[in-house]
């Protein structure tokens, strides 16, 4: 192997940069945009008012806590409360909050990739709900998944939040579930977000805000090349871009070349070329309706079986156990 090769290798995000921007037509995957900017750009989209997402499912929370934690369903013996992505918690602190005051022997495990998400969410917990158990874990999710397998003998309540699932096409999210599955006993559940189908308008103004919050997100992947891979990409030669498909229930984000121009990333030794207004696709947030999500459930192995919604039917939390 050449040690270009070698370098191009070294990391996946280098890797994955070659690879989309040398493809047609062009990709990057969302995935790269948490860098400790693109935390900080998320927190502020969650403020948005424009960002109907983080409201409605915390409106859930409100709403519904106690059939939230009934449909939990947590014996005697206690369970393990994981939450995959927990990000600053402010959500999950509604449900921690009425689980200490009905004292529920409960284990909270949040689990990030970003260390820093996870020591501040501790920290924050050790001082608001002292009496909580918390143990954060920091990696991957299904890297942690299986070390919990083994942590305990107890329930297992599995959260996924915030419609992250909808960053993947419906194959690759029922790969998740079908992992997700795996690590689970017969009476443990998953409990997921599911962003509804809306109004069209609505979608786009949430991924498309006023103030540019939503462009700068997107192109701080950008950024991010410019400043890890050495590449010399001028942020404004591009412009950000939302579509929504009604049929499909998929958002997409897009950054747009306003000109034919030519992009050097120096460690991946590649000179990027593009045409004046072509595309690279960053991002897909599907939106989902009840027969799509029971059509998930299914093709991985689990049951709906409780549904929690916000009064504006905007978003959805599903209860999801094995089928047998
Ligand atoms: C965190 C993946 C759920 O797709 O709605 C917000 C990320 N992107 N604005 C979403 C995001 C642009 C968000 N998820």
């Amino acid at each position: 192997m050449s040690s270009k090769d070698q370098n191009v290798l070294m990391c996946t995000f280098g890797k994955e940069v070659h690879e989309g921007l040398t493809s047609f037509p062009k990709y990057l995957s969302s995935k790269f945009f948490y860098d400790e900017l693109g935390d900080k750009l998320f927190q502020k989209i969650m403020d948005l008012p424009e960002y109907y997402l983080t409201n409605a499912e915390y409106d859930i929370f409100q709403l519904h806590k106690t059939n939230i934690l009934k449909s939990f369903d947590a014996s005697k013996k206690g369970f393990d409360l994981i939450e995959l992505g927990a990000g600053d918690g402010k959500k999950t602190k509604v449900l921690l909050k009425e689980l200490l005051k009905e004292s529920y022997p409960v284990t909270y495990h949040p689990i990030d990739i970003s260390k820093h998400a996870i020591d501040g969410l501790v920290d924050n917990l050790a001082s608001e709900l002292s009496e909580l158990q918390v143990q954060g874990q920091i990696g991957e999710y299904f890297e942690v998944l299986d070390r919990l397998k083994h942590i305990s003998d107890r329930k297992k309540v599995i959260m996924v939040l915030g419609s992250n699932i909808g960053n993947l096409l419906h194959p690759r999210a029922i790969q998740f579930l079908k992992k997700l599955n795996s690590v689970m006993n017969t009476d443990d559940e998953v409990f997921i977000g599911f962003d509804q189908k809306k109004h069209p308008q609505k979608v786009l103004d949430a991924y498309n805000d006023k103030t540019g919050v939503t462009a700068a997100f997107n192109k701080n992947i950008l950024t991010r090349i410019n400043r890890e891979l050495g590449g010399n990409f001028d942020l404004d030669a591009f412009i950000h871009w939302e579509v929504y498909d009604p049929e499909s229930g998929t958002a997409k984000s897009y950054l747009v070349s306003t000109k034919k121009q030519t992009v050097d990333i120096d460690c991946l030794e590649l000179q990027v070329q593009f045409e004046a207004w072509e595309s690279i696709h960053t991002e897909i947030s599907q939106k989902y309706d009840d027969d799509t999500v029971k059509w998930l459930a299914e093709e991985s192995g689990f049951v709906i079986t409780d549904a929690f919604s916000d009064k504006d039917k905007y978003y959805k939390n599903y209860v999801f156990k094995k089928s047998e």
